[in-house]
């Protein structure tokens, strides 16, 4: 269908029950703000404008959607006075006069993209108003939709203002709305905040609707969708249902989960085919994982590219700026920041590579560390193809280790190693024969002699 939509994002609440300096609506699930989320349910509606309703002190949470969606139109509620004021602090940002008006919650980040089209299509000359429902397993504080005989929507009662037979009602309102435009200025115009809230309630809307003879009708969505984020428990929830989503959707492009529920994923997560990832595996935002890379047990990756057929882990820290490439082995306790590791490198053992590049198939002993930091500045340190750096280096930066080059293990390496030289940095070993048997001898025969 070809109409004009507005979407109208309404996140200006004061999100008092999440107890947090940080607006309800930048917390992050799976790694992405939840505004991130329904920006993203918002574009792949592919609305005509959006206008983003926040409060007067929420610069951050501008500045974030705009980033996200340039064209984006910001309004400012001054006081919360309630879900309906808000979408008419939108009205001076809507230019259009026909189209629909699709007002969704910013604290709903499970909505999707094909819900909110389907609510489009149904607001119609004949239905303007169009509400999201679904049924409760517990109905809780969600408003209820009140059916009338013939089974179209005749009004939303709030929990606190609803009947006990109301609140018997299971099916509830998500929390969107679509309004075709040419009403929406008039019904806004009739809300009160006669209430027991004392607020203005977008969802009085239906009702006005009714009353001047307006068809309202309800599209609606599996629960899981409409997961509103309240608290920090609903934050908790709707966290785990998304990682469902993502590993759902990992697994059927052909991603191996060793066992799914431990295993957490970001939005932006790119995982290729041929992938297996273990048991408890944390990956974070701005990671990219090539097919065939088997990503083992316990290990946690942030900001890395990861190329073919690298095996990562068990227990190693991928952080970001690493760009780990085709078969390099990366293992245990080893921890990589900044660093690009070229094909076929081999780092296994309790490591630390920051601020370096390591050269093709070279080796990193157990226990190598790139001292990067001086208090003051990171340096960089270079090693080179074919290396070979011995268990229990440091690794001074800045320094150059040259292609081929070995250097002993336990050194402290402070100048740059020429190609295929030995650099050794440690006092030469000397040995007394017998000093062993003596020095058990001397303290063994004055044990004797105390008894
Ligand atoms: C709202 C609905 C309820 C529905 C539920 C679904 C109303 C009156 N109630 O209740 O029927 O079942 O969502 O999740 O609409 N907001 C503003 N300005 C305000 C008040 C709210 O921008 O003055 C924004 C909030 O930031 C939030 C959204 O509107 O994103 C919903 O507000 P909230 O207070 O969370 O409403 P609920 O009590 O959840
Ligand atoms: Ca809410």
């Amino acid at each position: 269908m070809n109409i004009d939509v507005v979407t109208i994002i309404l996140a200006a609440g004061k999100s008092t029950r999440m107890k947090s300096a940080l607006p309800k609506t930048l917390h992050p699930i799976a790694g992405r703000p939840m505004l991130g989320h329904v920006l993203d349910a918002v574009g792949g509606n592919k609305a005509a404008s959006t206008v983003l309703v926040i409060g007067p002190d929420m610069d951050n949470v501008a500045a974030y959607a705009k980033n996200i969606t340039p064209g984006l139109t910001i309004a400012i509620q001054q006081s919360q006075r309630g879900t309906g004021d808000a979408v008419k602090a939108a009205l001076p940002q809507i230019t259009a006069s026909s189209g629909v008006a699709l007002v969704i919650f910013g604290d709903t980040p499970l909505v999707r993209a094909e819900t909110l089209t389907s609510m489009v299509d149904a607001c119609t000359p004949d239905t303007p108003i169009v509400v999201l429902g679904f049924e409760a397993a517990d109905p809780a504080a969600y408003g209820r939709l009140v059916l009338d005989a013939k089974g179209a929507l005749a009004a939303i009662v709030e929990l606190k203002d609803a009947t006990a037979k109301q609140r018997a009602i299971t099916l509830c309102n998500g929390g969107a709305m679509a309004i075709r435009l040419e009403h929406l200025e008039k019904l806004l115009g009739q809300l009160t905040d006669k209430n027991r809230a004392g607020e203005y309630y977008l969802t009085d809307v239906p009702a006005f609707a009714r009353a001047a003879g307006l068809g309202c009708t309800v599209v609606t969505a599996p629960e899981a969708d409409i997961q509103g984020v309240n608290s920090r428990a609903d934050l908790a929830a709707v966290e785990a249902e998304m990682q469902n989503r993502l590993r759902t959707r990992a697994m059927a492009s052909g991603v191996t989960l060793s066992d799914p529920n431990t295993i957490y994923l970001s939005a932006d997560t790119i995982i290729g085919p041929d992938v297996t990832i273990g048991q408890n595996v944390v990956i974070g935002p701005g990671v990219k994982i090539a097919s065939g890379v088997t990503i083992k047990p316990f290990s946690h990756l942030e900001g890395g590219i990861i190329a073919e057929g690298a095996q990562i882990g068990p227990f190693a820290r991928i952080r970001p700026g690493s760009d780990i490439g085709r078969d390099v082995h990366i293992g245990n306790f080893v921890e990589t920041k900044k660093a690009k590791v070229e094909e076929g490198a081999k780092i296994n053992h309790l490591t630390y590579i920051g601020d370096a590049r390591v050269g093709a198939r070279a080796n990193i002993g157990a226990g190598t560390i790139t001292c990067n930091y001086d208090g003051f500045n990171k340096h960089f340190t270079d090693i080179g193809a074919g290396a070979f750096i011995g268990s229990n280096s440091s690794l001074v930066a800045p320094v150059k280790i040259g292609d081929g080059a070995y250097t002993g293990s336990g050194s402290v390496i402070t100048k740059d190693v020429s190609p295929d030289a030995l650099a050794v940095e440690r006092s030469k070993q000397f040995e007394k024969q017998g000093w062993a048997a003596s020095f058990r001898a001397k303290f063994l025969n004055q044990k004797k002699g105390s008894n």
